[in-house]
């Protein structure tokens, strides 16, 4: 079967799990261009990875949007967040970005990534800032929130390639 990981990265720890997976699968690797889909159709399986936004999974439309053309396919979504694995997170994103019907036709993991501000552009710079002060306004702030804040000065990294263990199992016993 025929493998490739296509991915969107800012910072770099999407694109970490992206090339663990890759190399671990033999697979092709490439930053992901709306021109892909139509290079995506000699896949057999596609892996796409973006890191968290808001909540959102970053260039994940130019997969939604082709999803009927590629129903042949196995779809692999996996993302990265600062935020720790956590069940009720997890199953919040999925169902944040995708609708019943859409989840049948993707598997989907998160993986921990990790958070880098000096590594952000303008625009994510100015509306992490806005989150900082989101926080720092909070009175009782939760462990996890304390970590995010001390992050903005000390950048940290979460991933582990022990976590894309249970993708790469999948993936293997696909037919
Ligand atoms: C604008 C912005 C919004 C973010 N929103 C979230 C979020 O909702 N949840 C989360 O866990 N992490 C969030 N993060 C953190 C990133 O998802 C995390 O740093 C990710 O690992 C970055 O991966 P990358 O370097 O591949 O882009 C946000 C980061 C930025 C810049």
């Amino acid at each position: 079967m025929k493998t490739v990981v296509v991915y969107k990265s800012i910072s770099g720890f999407t694109k970490k799990y992206a090339e663990w997976i890759a190399q671990e699968l033999r697979a092709d690797l490439s930053e992901i261009k709306k021109s892909d889909i139509e290079i995506l159709h000699k896949y057999d399986n596609i892996i796409y990875g973006g890191s968290l936004h808001a909540a959102g999974i970053s260039g994940i439309n130019i997969i939604k949007n082709n999803l009927k053309k590629l129903r042949d396919k196995n779809i692999i979504i996996f993302t990265t967040g600062a935020s720790p694995p956590k069940e009720n997170t997890i199953s919040e994103v999925r169902d944040n970005n995708f609708s019943v019907e859409e989840q049948k036709q993707i598997k989907f993991y998160y993986f921990r990534g990790g958070f880098d501000f000096s590594k952000l552009n303008f625009i994510n710079k100015i509306l992490m800032t806005l989150f900082k002060w989101k926080i720092q306004l909070k009175r009782d702030k939760t462990s996890d929130e304390k970590g995010m804040l001390a992050a903005y000065s000390k950048p940290v990294d979460f991933t582990k390639k022990e976590n894309i263990k249970e993708l790469l199992e999948y993936v293997r016993l696909l037919k």
